[in-house]
């Protein structure tokens, strides 16, 4: 790699999760902290990070063909971009990126990207660098504070995970479950507050597991962490994703129906329906043990909107288990979920496992679990047709005069007249599509 001029202009490619979303935000700010704006829409930056995901199928060859897309338009602008690769991808195959793509300039992993700055610092003189450690200094600290935010915010409370669910590569690459302190939390959530948050989403790739100690020392809770931001008065509305359901605690559940601000959503995976599947994906709940919890969810709050996260084609699933999937989104009626074909991760427990189940078969048990899926959320939007709620504003629709804001229940929801983003607007939903609704203003309503 030749030296080269510090970068003037950046972009940020994120894919993947909404924690990747979280760290491709903090990566930006670190970039803006040395002086390198964001590069304007359609124009080659100067330097590109691709903010990778490695969950599922081929990201690793996405990866490639990304980088020779930027070499090419890169070229084309009559520029050789600065390349860095962060995110899960570099984390699991930091080494082989170097070999393959000697475009790429950096390589890091989402525990070390704090020290991207540094790694620029190298690349300009121009050394090529791979940072894949997972320090245990803190990240978070090392990161410049928190600037200019939408008003629906994420902030990550926890990282890492210790369940080794036989398919998943996430153990592997965000390594061990960590929780970040309360104080910490506390203070970058009021900073993100003063700087225009109204909804904050605590982020963890196993969130309930979260885990601290509170001011006066006791041990709390993610609803002790939850309960102390709701006193943030600024702040409207509090979510968190992703949970486990065996990390769910009582407090938690009572937390849905006593926190007003803790809104009435819950995304909590269950991936399928068998019991034998469950078991070999090593998921150690049941399909009855989670549908009992659900129920204690909703005798805490009884509006709460369900959501979930499925495998379908696990290797040895029968036509009879996926059936009992089937069974159990007909038994939850999810108001949002989220559908994939398994795909084996090198390295995991699964991949080696017998019985790989045909492409054509998931396909076709994927179209099923979808249409079960779609049908529900139709259902549950159709539902809340006539309720009044409150609807935070997030952005221009994309028709003209239009306005686009999240419902409590984390529907979209359209207006016609002209609004504001970061105001909370009183509406009632007056009709549902498959996946938004209308809404009628009836006030705003600033909390
Ligand atoms: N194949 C398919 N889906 C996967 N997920 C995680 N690993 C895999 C895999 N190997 C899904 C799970 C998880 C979500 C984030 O991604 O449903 O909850
Ligand atoms: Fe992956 Fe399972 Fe951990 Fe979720 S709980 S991140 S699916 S290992």
């Amino acid at each position: 790699m030749k030296p080269t001029d510090t970068p003037k202009t950046y972009r940020v490619k994120s894919f993947g999760c909404q924690m990747n979303v979280y760290d491709g935000e903090r990566m930006a700010e670190l970039l803006e902290a040395k002086g390198i704006t964001p590069a304007p829409e359609g124009e080659a930056a100067d330097m590109v990070v691709l903010n990778t995901c490695h969950i599922r199928e081929k990201a690793t060859e996405k990866v490639y063909s990304d980088i020779g897309r930027l070499v090419k338009s890169g070229a084309e602008a009559g520029k050789e971009p600065l390349i860095a690769v962060a995110g899960c991808v570099a984390q699991a195959e930091g080494e082989e990126i170097m070999k393959r793509a000697p475009a790429v300039g950096m390589v890091v992993g989402p525990q070390a990207y704090h020290r991207l700055g540094d790694m620029l610092d190298r690349a300009v003189k121009g050394e090529r660098s791979t940072d894949t450690d997972m320090p245990e200094d803190a990240k978070f600290a090392a990161l410049p504070k928190r600037q200019k935010v939408s008003p629906t915010a994420f902030l990550t409370v926890q990282e890492g995970c210790d369940k080794f669910c036989t398919y998943c590569v996430v153990p592997y690459t965000r390594g061990a479950e960590i929780s970040r302190p309360f104080s910490d939390l506390v203070d970058e959530a009021a900073k993100l507050v003063d700087a225009g948050a109204r909804e904050i989403t605590l982020l963890g790739q196993n969130v309930n597991a979260w885990s601290g100690e509170d001011a006066k020392g006791h041990a709390v809770g993610l609803d002790g962490l939850i309960r102390e931001l709701a006193g943030l008065p600024d702040l409207q509305r509090i979510r968190y994703t992703t949970s486990h359901p065996n990390d769910v605690t009582d407090g938690l559940i009572a937390a849905h129906g006593e926190v007003d601000k803790l809104m009435p959503y819950l995304h909590l995976p269950v991936q399928s329906g068998s019991d034998r599947v469950l078991k070999a994906m090593n998921r150690s709940h049941t399909a009855e043990s989670y549908l009992k919890l659900l129920e204690r969810f909703r005798a805490a709050r009884p509006d709460i909107a369900l959501s979930g996260d499925f495998i379908v084609g696990f290797p040895g699933e029968t036509e009879a288990e996926f059936a009992q999937t089937l069974d159990i989104v007909d038994a939850v009626g999810y108001a949002q979920a989220f559908s994939f074909k398994y795909s084996p991760r090198p390295g995991t427990p699964a991949a080696s496992m017998p019985d790989h189940v045909a492409m054509e078969v998931m396909d076709e048990r994927l179209q099923r679990l979808q249409a079960h899926l779609n049908r529900d959320q139709y259902a549950f939007n159709k539902a809340s047709v006539g309720k009044t709620c409150d609807v935070l504003i997030e952005r221009k629709g994309r028709k003209p005069g239009q306005w686009l804001g999240k419902s409590p229940w984390l529907q979209s929801v359209f207006f016609d007249s002209e609004l504001q983003i970061g105001d909370t607007v009183r509406a009632e939903l007056v009709h549902a599509g498959p996946s938004s609704l209308q809404g009628r203003l009836l006030e705003h309503a600033v909390a």
